[in-house]
């Protein structure tokens, strides 16, 4: 099972992507995690890629395509992934394709951008494992400690306002063009389906909805 979510920032790609992947047994792909870790461990491509982070905009399609290339190589994804942001642009796009990755199910989630705005005000994560909550929405059991590790929470530096903001634009402008590519990939490729699933509600709701549209689509992977 070979999965892309798409959606803006904080439109819930992590949220759900996660219960996706636990539900199917696949590991999830997110160059966001791949990022921060690199940076929390300053490696070269985190030098490269924290200013670009913080000011909200993307790290460049050749630094993205090299690490996606390099975490497709690894055996667990030979059981199936789900991509959490990523592509995130036409070129992206055009490099998976052409290694020849083909995707089953694509899926945008739809969020408004003052909802957007609000999730992210309340954001917290633990850098470890990328596991994200909501002090209102999605509390942890114990204020400001992951639920696995009991380890400290952490807001994101790039989860002010004035960024979140410079995101959604850059949402707009780089990646929204991918759900006309997407549909157009669906007409290209005779198993690829690409669908639109409404990313308001509780955690809850949108779980099910995600996983029933999984099911209609993919009727040969039981749970
Ligand atoms: P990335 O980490 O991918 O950020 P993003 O796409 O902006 O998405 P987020 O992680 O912010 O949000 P999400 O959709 O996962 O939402 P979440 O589930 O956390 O990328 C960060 C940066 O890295 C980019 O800006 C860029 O610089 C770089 N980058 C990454 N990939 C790249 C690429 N391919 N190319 C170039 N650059 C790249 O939910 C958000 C909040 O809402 C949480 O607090 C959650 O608990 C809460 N929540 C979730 N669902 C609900 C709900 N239903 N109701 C209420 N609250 C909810």
């Amino acid at each position: 099972m070979h999965i892309i979510l798409l959606g803006g920032p904080g439109a819930g790609k992590g949220t759900q992507g996660d219960f996706i992947c636990k539900e199917y047994g696949i590991p999830k792909i997110s160059t966001g995690d791949m990022l921060r870790n690199a940076v929390s461990i300053g490696s070269e491509l985190g030098k490269k890629a924290e200013s670009i982070m913080k000011n909200g905009e993307l790290v460049s399609d050749d630094l993205i395509l090299a690490l996606v290339k390099d975490r497709l190589d690894q055996p667990d994804c030979r059981k199936g992934f789900l991509f959490d942001g990523f592509p995130r642009t036409i070129p992206q796009a055009e490099g998976l394709e052409s290694l020849k990755v083909s995707i089953d199910i694509i899926i945008e989630l739809v969020v408004e951008d003052n909802e957007i705005v609000k999730r992210m005000s309340g954001r917290r994560v633990h850098m470890g494992s990328g596991r994200t909550y909501h002090i209102v929405y999605n509390p942890p059991s114990v204020a400001d400690k992951d639920d696995l590790t009991g380890e400290p929470l952490v807001q994101r530096a790039d989860d002010m306002e004035e960024t979140v903001r410079k995101r959604l634009n850059v949402y707009s402008q780089q990646t929204k063009p991918l759900i006309d590519w997407f549909k157009n990939y669906e007409l290209r490729n005779s198993t690829a389906k690409f669908v639109q699933v409404k990313g308001m509600g509780s955690v809850e709701s949108i779980r099910d909805r995600l996983i029933r549209e999984i099911k209609k689509i993919n009727t040969t992977y039981k749970v």
